[in-house]
């Protein structure tokens, strides 16, 4: 019984998105796992990421840049999501859909920003 009393709130952990805008404004919020990072900023109105297409990849205005110390953290990027990228707008080493990072409690704490061009 004393197990379950220490399980339970392991099991309620929600992960913590921050998303930060192009002038360095962070809006930190609970996202639960299983969701993507792009429905998470929906869900909370973040300004920034307006998701066009609803996640199929063919719109890349969910473009994020991902903190660095969080690349090693996430999915590998994929040559469909990488083409997307290239026609965004300023695409750098670090950029990636946020509509293609799907969060896992392991991401708890990301910290993704937007472009200039999305606000
Ligand atoms: S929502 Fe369109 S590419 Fe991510």
């Amino acid at each position: 019984m004393l197990a379950l009393f220490i399980f339970i709130p392991i099991l309620r952990i929600v992960p913590k998105i921050t998303y930060i805008s192009h002038d360095e404004k962070k809006n930190t919020v609970e996202v639960p796992v299983g969701l993507t990072v792009m429905e998470g900023a929906l869900q909370n109105n973040i300004q920034g990421i307006d998701a066009d297409c609803g996640g199929s990849m063919a719109c890349a205005t969910c473009h994020v840049y991902v903190s660095e110390n969080w690349l090693n953290k996430i999915e590998k990027i994929h040559d469909a999501e990488q083409d997307m990228l290239d026609m965004a707008y300023e695409p750098k080493k670090n950029s990636r859909l946020s509509c293609q990072i799907i969060v896992s409690k392991d991401l708890d704490g990301l910290e993704v920003t937007t472009p200039i061009k999305q606000t």
